[in-house]
């Protein structure tokens, strides 16, 4: 459905994309999971046909965004990272000024409100001031904007950014209800727990490359079965360095090792020997196999908000 070969985009001396290739099949929800900055919103951006990338071709249902874009953005709904909503406006007014920039007009476009707010479970509060919306309803009406027009395609840039639990969970309710009934889905998020839950495949995406790609369980392989344990505390590489006896080490620096062991049992060993030789330890923690442990192995840091 979707096919994005070897794009790049650089803004000045920055490399946001830096060759991306994937593909999403028809009613498939492919998942971005990356850090601020690791180039999710451009790659977004030049498939919606919103950036124009350096190089690199994106085609959509058999066509070349270069060529056949307006054909092309009326498949598409969007779901922009930043909401653009005038806030003096009602809910309901927001979406008849947007649904009129993508097309519609009349009673097609007052019945496509209507159901849309319906859906996402905000018609009781439509005809209120969108200023007097929670962050949640505003995700809401921003969600309601991209599938006004009922597209087949939606592009998801972080639609939870900023709101509630709870709120967040109804948000992702609806978009699988919405990929249920057959629309395809490209969902960015630097949440690990919904790539997890949400995303049919994820790939992981760092300084503007995808370091791995697949389905959540392709993924935890990638990390074998090892724990990941990670020792923090305040000592230098020289200290511990004799004392790690045959564990495999992932990572060492001054104040931090990372070790990959068979089970966290293992650990008991090392740290009795740090102990003994008096190295001051901080805290230690452990991370079973997952998509958490994939991304500290193929980045070297964790995933934090
Ligand atoms: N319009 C722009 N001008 C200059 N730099 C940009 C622009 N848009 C994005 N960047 C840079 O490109 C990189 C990727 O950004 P972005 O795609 O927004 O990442 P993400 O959405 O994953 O947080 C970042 O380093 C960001 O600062
Ligand atoms: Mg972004």
């Amino acid at each position: 459905m979707i096919e994005v070969r070897e794009i790049r985009k650089s803004f000045g001396e920055v490399d946001a994309v830096n060759g991306i290739n994937f593909h999403v099949g028809e009613g498939e929800i492919y998942g971005f999971l990356g850090p601020n900055g690791a180039g999710k919103t451009t790659t977004i951006s030049i498939i919606a046909g919103i950036l124009l990338a350096d190089s690199g071709t994106v085609s959509i249902a058999g066509m070349d965004i270069r060529k056949d874009g307006r054909k092309i953005r009326s498949l598409l709904g969007v779901i922009p990272q930043e909401i653009a909503l005038y806030e003096e406006l009602s809910g309901r007014e927001n979406l008849h000024f947007w649904g009129s920039l993508y097309g519609l007009s009349g009673r097609e476009l007052r019945s496509a409100a209507d159901r849309v707010l319906e859906r996402v479970g905000l018609s009781e509060r439509a005809n209120d001031p969108v200023r007097e919306y929670s962050g949640g309803m505003k995700r809401r009406i921003n969600l309601c904007i991209g599938l006004l027009h009922h597209p087949r395609i939606i592009l998801l840039d972080e639609p939870t950014l900023g709101i509630d639990p709870q709120a967040r969970i109804n948000i992702l309710d609806i978009i699988r209800e919405e990929v249920s009934r057959g629309t395809t889905a490209i969902y960015t998020t630097h949440y690990l727990e919904e790539a997890e839950n949400l995303c049919d495949r994820i790939a992981i995406i760092d300084n503007g490359r995808i370091l791995a790609e697949g389905t959540l369980q392709e993924l935890v392989r990638l990390v074998g079965e090892e724990d990941i344990v990670t020792v923090t505390g305040s000592f230098t590489a020289e200290q511990v360095n004799p004392l790690l006896g045959g564990v495999k080490v992932d990572h060492l620096e001054s104040d931090s090792i990372r070790v990959l062991v068979p089970d966290s049992h293992s650990i008991s060993g090392l740290l009795e020997r740090f102990f003994a030789a008096g190295v001051n330890v901080g805290e230690v923690s452990i991370k079973e196999p997952s998509l958490e442990s994939v991304f500290i192995k193929l980045t070297g840091r964790e995933l934090r908000d």
